[in-house]
Formats: C-alpha cells, structure tokens, sequence
C-alpha cells in the first residue's frame, strides 16, 4: 500500500526548498518512488490568505491519513498584525505539535570541516568538529503550561505563562536521549536552571533516576554519561568548547534557543534539520528546517535548500525505516559542500555563491556516486 506524505511546503522560503527537495526525494527513491504519494495542503499565512484560517480543517485532516508530515516553514511580516493565536507559527504549528503529540525534535547540529571558516567560532574553537543532537522536548514546558493568559490594565496589567513538567513528559524525552546517545558518543548533558526554578529540581532529579536505571540495563560499551548543566552556563559552554558535548537533553523552551545558536555553529541556520517525532502514532512524525521562513530572502531564489532536504532524509530514516537513502542524501550533500558549492548564507565574504536551484543540481548529481 502507499505510504502518504502531507506536503505542508508554507510561506516564505517554504516552497522554494520544498519544491527542490520533492524532486531530490523522488530521484533518490527511485523505483521506490511509486510506493510514495506527496499530497500538499495549505499551512500558515498562506493558509490564512486562502481559507482564513493558518491550520484548515482540510490539513489537519490530510495529516491525519498521512504517514508523516513534511513542513516548509510558517509565518512572516504580512501576518504580524493578526492576535498571536490567529498568527501562522502560534496557530499552526503549536497546534500540530500537539495534536499530533509530537513530543521528541531532534536536531543534529554538524560542522562540516569543509565549513569550518562559515563558522563564526574561530578556527582554532571548532577543530575538533561539531557533532551534537539537541533533543528538545516539544509538547509540554512553558510553551503549552497552563495558566497563560493577560489581565488587568494599567500599570497592573500582567501576562503570565506556566512552567509545568510531569514525570512521565520528563521520562519519555530520557529514554529518546538517552537511546540516541548510546548509539552516539554516550554523553548526555541534561539541561536546566535548577538552581531557579522547581520545574527543573523535578527535571534534574527525574533524568538522574531515568540515568541510573537506563544503565542498569545496558552492555557496558552502550553504557551512556550523564552531566547536568544550568542553561546559561550551557550557552556559554557551547560557544567555548562545543566539542565536549554529544547529545543536549532540553525543556521546550531551553531547547528552542539553544538549538539555534548550536546550529550556527556548523555555519548557517540553513543547515539545520529536524524531527519530531510523535508519542502516538508509531513511525509517525513532522520534518521541518528549524529555520523560519527568512522573509529577507524569501522569493529570490536563493535560500540555502540543505536543511530541508536533511529533514526529507531524516523521514525516510525514522518514519520509513529507509536508513539506507537518508544516508545517501547527507553524503550527496556532503560531496557537493566538499566540491565548494555553496548558498549566500555559507559563502565567505567574496566566494561565488550559487541559488537555490543549482545547490540542488549539485546535490542531485552526486546522488549516485
Ligand atoms: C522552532 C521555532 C518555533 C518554536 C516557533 C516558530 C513557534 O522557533 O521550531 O524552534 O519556538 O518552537
Ligand atoms: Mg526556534
């Protein structure tokens, strides 16, 4: 039976990498190409221009009959006047996340070697490479606790969000972690501001416990180390000696900003995959660049494609056991990196760089070698 993906390309850059990243899809498939169908649907502004609304009813729905979702990018200038729950990023993909209990995003932050000078590190921080997976939690924490809301006027006016974890939300995202680093260098860092905040006493006593236990279980070479570590500090850590970490345990909102200064670290936002993967439905999950929309480039043709093509490889690897093609795209991406292409974002100051189109002509060519 066919195996459906939703096609969810957005605004912005959105469908501009998407539509490369659909052709690169179909040629590294091959024969299996007939075995998927790519169905696209409307998601937010363009959603909101269309329908009104920035997750329609008939997204949702074709997400729902879906195998996995594939995501472009939402939002942007034209709809930033709208209330914040009418707004494409706060009333399309929040929801997405969470109807769909999209519970795990992993993002893999790697620095090509051939890109160490796109890095804003200097050479002599990034020699040792770049090789870390933030795994953010992403349905709970901050972002969805409640109450959050508004009240008052005048100098009382007050907004509020909740910071709330439940052990079991902690647990689940462990056992992600911690699976992915004993395949990995078998170091966990968990993340968090205990020294602040009881959310996170609760979130550093958890991980320890899952910790203890995890290993229990485990052959010693798939034993993996646990460290804990204050957020701020962790900012910091990341920019001194990023290769001392391996797998990043992170809270939603920890997560989200770290994993972007990560990402520069391996040269430009565009580079940067992600999955999310859901606690529902098995093999279920939504693939998207952790870039945005980058309106200032949007339409010009020139947007790095590498992040979403790396998030297409991710859904053949973790939704459709395709482990084999995924690593065929990265290592195309990688020759075509290697033979010195490379988008406005990786250039240096004075290198040619080449557009959207001709990145994927380079990556697409070198599928087969
Ligand atoms: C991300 C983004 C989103 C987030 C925004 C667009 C809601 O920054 O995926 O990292 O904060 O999670
Ligand atoms: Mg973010």
């Amino acid at each position: 039976m066919a195996r459906q993906i939703a096609v969810l390309a957005g605004d912005g850059i959105g469908p501009e990498v998407m539509q490369v990243t659909l052709n690169l899809l179909q040629k590294a498939l091959g024969d299996r190409s007939s075995e998927f169908s790519f169905q696209e649907a409307l998601v937010g502004g363009a959603a909101i221009d269309a329908t009104g609304s920035p997750l329609p009813p008939e997204t949702l729905k074709l997400c729902e009959q879906s195998d996995a979702i594939l995501f472009g990018s939402v939002g942007g200038p034209r709809w930033e006047h709208l209330p914040p729950e009418r707004q494409p990023e706060r009333g399309a993909l929040l929801p997405l996340r969470k109807h769909f209990q999209l519970f795990a995003n992993l993002r893999p932050v790697t620095l090509y070697p051939e890109l160490a000078a796109s890095s804003p590190l200097r050479a002599d921080l990034v020699r040792d490479g770049v090789d870390i997976l933030v795994v953010r939690e992403l349905t709970g924490g901050i972002y969805f606790g409640q109450p959050k809301g508004r009240e008052g006027s005048g100098p009382d006016e007050k907004g509020y969000d909740t910071m709330v974890y439940h052990r079991h939300e902690i647990e689940r995202i462990c056992e992600v972690a911690f699976t992915a680093a004993a395949e990995r260098k078998r170091l966990v860092t968990s993340i968090d501001k205990a020294n602040v905040l009881t959310t996170m006493v609760l979130w550093r006593e958890v991980v320890t416990e899952y910790a203890e236990r995890f290993n229990q279980n485990q052959a010693a070479d798939k034993r993996v180390e646990l460290s804990h570590m204050y957020v701020d500090n962790a900012a910091m850590q990341l920019i001194l000696k990023p290769s001392r970490f391996d797998v990043l345990l992170c809270g939603n909102m920890f997560g989200d900003i770290l994993s972007d200064e990560a990402s520069v670290l391996g040269g430009s936002l565009g580079m940067l995959a992600s999955a999310s993967l859901s606690s529902g439905r098995k093999g279920f999950g939504l693939y998207e660049p952790s870039g945005g929309t980058a309106p200032d480039i949007a339409g010009k043709g020139i947007a790095n494609p590498i992040a979403q093509i790396l998030s297409a490889a991710l859904m053949l690897r973790y939704s459709f056991g395709l482990g084999e093609i995924g690593n065929r795209i990265d290592n195309a991406i990688r020759a075509a990196i290697t033979a010195g292409a490379r988008t406005g974002d990786i250039a240096l100051p004075g290198e040619e760089s080449i557009s959207t189109l001709e990145m994927a002509a380079e990556i697409s060519r070198r599928l087969d070698s």
